[in-house]
């Protein structure tokens, strides 16, 4: 089958065709994933949660989501491997954000994810011009946990959800390809999704009405040995293998039952 690319996310896109990503850390599950037909493997820095055994994913550093992101490109080809940036690997300056995400691009991403709004527009055009395609992320962005206070909802308010409209349109006029939405309200998340007119939204505990669904690979398989949000659902209940619940999850975001009003803030 032919690799995913952005041409290939934007027909997506314009034709209604949810697109099924999911997180990713090694090459065994990736050539799993690839077989069960997920279009997107996100190598997540919530690595420091499933492979390392923190309870934050500040302490992960580039080189290991380098390191991740090669052990997942050697196990794939359909799939389009997005590699997270690390905390404190984008954030001081453009020509910082671009230096590390020319490792993980070397590594095999095809795409690097950052976490901000409007104030990480800059960075995002300064990646895209010189050719790196970016997946914004916000809503909960899990680096900022401590200034968040917490793992919590976000955009409940009139004044979070209209900085949720703006930073949507500012990433996307920087040239984000994509936009992860991460447990807000399933409306809000529709109509940001409704407003933009090219980037792609990708949702995680943000409704069925994104352009697509991702989910951190150990929660929807059951094996997170912490706690998990009520956006998750375990695919293996009820699947005789971990083939058939990746499958059912492909099938569960193409035909829209997942997530279900039980998912959704
Ligand atoms: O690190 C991660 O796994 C993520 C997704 C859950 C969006 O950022
Ligand atoms: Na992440």
């Amino acid at each position: 089958e032919r690799p995913v690319t952005l041409h290939e996310l934007a027909k997506m896109r314009a034709e209604g065709r949810k697109i099924a990503m999911l997180t990713c850390y090694d090459a065994s599950f990736a050539a799993l994933l690839e077989r069960c037909g997920v279009d997107m493997l996100l190598i997540g820095d919530s690595l420091g949660n499933t492979i390392q055994g923190h309870s934050s994913t500040l302490p992960v550093t580039i080189e290991q989501m380098a390191y991740h992101t090669a052990c997942v490109a050697r196990g794939c080809s359909r799939p389009m491997i997005v590699a997270d940036m690390s905390f404190g690997s984008y954030q001081e300056s453009p020509a910082q954000a671009m230096r590390n995400a020319a490792s993980l691009m070397a590594a095999g991403a095809q795409m690097v994810k950052l976490e901000g709004g409007a104030y990480m527009a800059e960075t995002v055009r300064f990646l895209v011009e010189r050719g790196v395609p970016v997946c914004a992320h916000i809503g909960l962005t899990p680096q900022s946990v401590h200034q968040l206070g917490g793992y919590r909802i976000q955009g409940k308010t009139d004044e979070s959800a209209r900085r949720l409209f703006e930073d949507a349109r500012a990433l996307e006029d920087a040239g984000a390809s994509l936009l992860t939405l991460e447990m807000v309200p399933a409306d809000l998340a529709t109509e940001v999704t409704r407003s933009l007119t090219r980037m792609a939204t990708i949702g995680i505990g943000a409704g069925k009405d994104t352009d697509g669904q991702v989910l951190v690979l150990h929660d929807m398989l059951g094996i997170y040995p912490g706690r998990t949000a009520r956006f998750v659902r375990n695919f293996m209940e009820g699947a005789p293998s971990i083939e058939a619940a990746v499958t059912a999850y492909v099938e569960a975001v193409r035909n829209q039952s997942f997530p279900a009003p039980e998912h959704c803030y």
